[in-house]
């Protein structure tokens, strides 16, 4: 078993510090948030993530897994480090890097003697050269390894991947971190870190693309009356096409496919091809957020200004309190500009917090939200919404509206008792 050092508590740093101890290996993570570190410490989880805090505890109990604010305690005594920091988008689309920079400087001098250095945060195509080079340490094996796991399920992600890939141009060192996941069954890919980089973005685009394909088709759903339910089972049982994030909503958004997404058209420019198709899958996606409001403009007479509309849900997906880049923020964005007030119910949202409008009305119940209002917006699939049906709503609301952006509601049950119903391409 090898002493691992995590640099970078978040999703991604938590959950495989987490699993890594799971494993059995003897895992240290880092943050320079003291706040945080404070809480892990006494197995207090920042965030909500199905099975972590169960892995946390065990890990703690078991003294596989410890949390620290300070550097040099976490990594000199390990044989590898992996760099978990965020790489956010900057304001022309391109990827800030510099809290990996500004990482890799605070270890770069502390890291022992021939450790492997493993990048699992999402970087553009030539990262690791850049890092191998701020390192400035020959003795430092620079490793690619990037993340898959999707929030909300990130835990059985990690420890149940459909792949593991590794760039290292050195046999040795792709070897040693290959162990680490020994006891994981998953195909495994070594290959050099360009292409271990490419693959990662490569991925993200080709699923923002089938999710931008498949509200696009259910648009033409609505238009020709077809129900996009019944295309998707048709189409999808042709093995070639499947239907797998085959499912319309409100947009596609969260932490990281808008940034990598922008980040691979970036790195395309850069690299002498215009990628047109991926701008597109971009374009069709803010449509997609103005569509939603389209339908919630003739839900209430074709006028947004003075209305009240309850959202449920402001995470980027059920199974998260992540809020950034969430397509209900970016609706809620455009409603407002519109005039509408916008009361809002999410159950991993209590109170105002960093990312939600301060206009946005914060209600504790999904049915308190209702109260008053000219529509109802289903924008984020909590399992709990999938229980309220119409009768718990119709005292409440002004007007009987139901938007469903992720089509979970019985559209004649609603219909049945005087509701307007509208989903997404049926
Ligand atoms: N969140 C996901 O679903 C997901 C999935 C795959 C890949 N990724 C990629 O993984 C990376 C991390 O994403 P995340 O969502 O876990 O981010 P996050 O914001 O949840 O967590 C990052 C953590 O790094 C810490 N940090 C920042 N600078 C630091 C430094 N210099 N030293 C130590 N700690 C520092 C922050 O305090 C924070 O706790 C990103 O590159 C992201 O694109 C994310």
């Amino acid at each position: 078993m090898s002493k691992i050092a995590i640099v970078g508590t978040g999703y991604v740093g938590l959950t495989a510090g987490a699993c890594f101890a799971h494993l059995g290996h003897q895992v240290i993570c880092y943050d320079i948030d003291k706040e945080k570190i404070d809480k892990l410490s006494n197995g207090q989880i920042p965030i909500v993530e199905k099975g972590l805090e169960t892995l946390v505890k065990e890990g703690l109990e078991e003294n596989k897994l410890s949390f620290t604010s300070i550097p040099e305690e976490a990594v000199s005594e390990c044989e590898v480090i992996f760099l978990c920091v965020p790489t956010p988008q900057r304001s022309d689309g391109t990827t800030d890097i510099s809290m990996v920079d500004s990482a890799v400087s605070s270890i770069a001098q502390i890291l022992p003697e021939n450790s492997i250095l493993v990048n699992k945060s999402t970087v553009p195509v030539g990262s690791a050269k850049k890092v191998i080079e701020g390192l400035n340490r020959p003795d430092i094996e620079v490793v690619s390894n990037p993340e898959f796991l999707r929030e909300g399920t990130a835990v059985d992600d990690f420890l149940k991947p459909e792949r593991i890939i590794i760039g290292s141009k050195n046999p040795d060192a792709a070897q040693i971190v290959a162990e680490l996941y020994k006891k994981i069954e998953a195909p495994l890919l070594i290959t050099d870190p360009i292409s271990a980089e490419t693959i990662k973005y490569t991925a993200n685009a080709f699923l923002v693309t089938k999710l931008s394909f498949i509200n696009s088709i259910a648009a033409v759903c609505e238009g020709v009356g077809a129900d996009i339910t019944d295309v998707i089972k048709g189409i999808g049982s042709d093995s070639r096409i499947g239907e797998k994030y085959m499912r319309p909503g409100p947009g596609w958004g969260g932490s990281c496919f808008p940034k990598d997404t922008k980040s691979l058209i970036h790195m395309a420019g850069q690299a002498g091809y215009n990628f047109r198709f991926l701008d597109t899958a971009v374009a069709v996606n803010e449509e997609q957020f103005d569509r939603v409001v389209q339908k919630i403009r003739t839900a209430v007479g074709g006028e947004l200004e003075g209305k009240i509309v309850a959202v449920w849900g402001l995470t980027f997906k059920a199974g998260t309190d992540d809020l950034r880049d969430s397509p209900s923020l970016a609706v809620i964005k455009r409603l407002h500009e519109e005039g509408a007030a916008v009361t809002a119910h999410d159950p991993t949202v209590g109170q105002h917090k960093e990312g939600i409008p301060e206009q946005v009305t914060i209600s504790k119940e999904p049915l308190e939200a209702c109260e008053n209002a000219n529509a109802v917006v289903l924008l984020t699939d909590w399992k709990e919404y999938e229980t309220i049906g119409p009768d718990d709503v119709t005292d409440r609301l002004a007007d009987l509206n139901l938007i469903d952006t992720r089509n979970v509601f019985n559209p004649k049950e609603w219909e049945d008792k005087g509701f307007t119903y509208q989903g997404i391409g049926r």
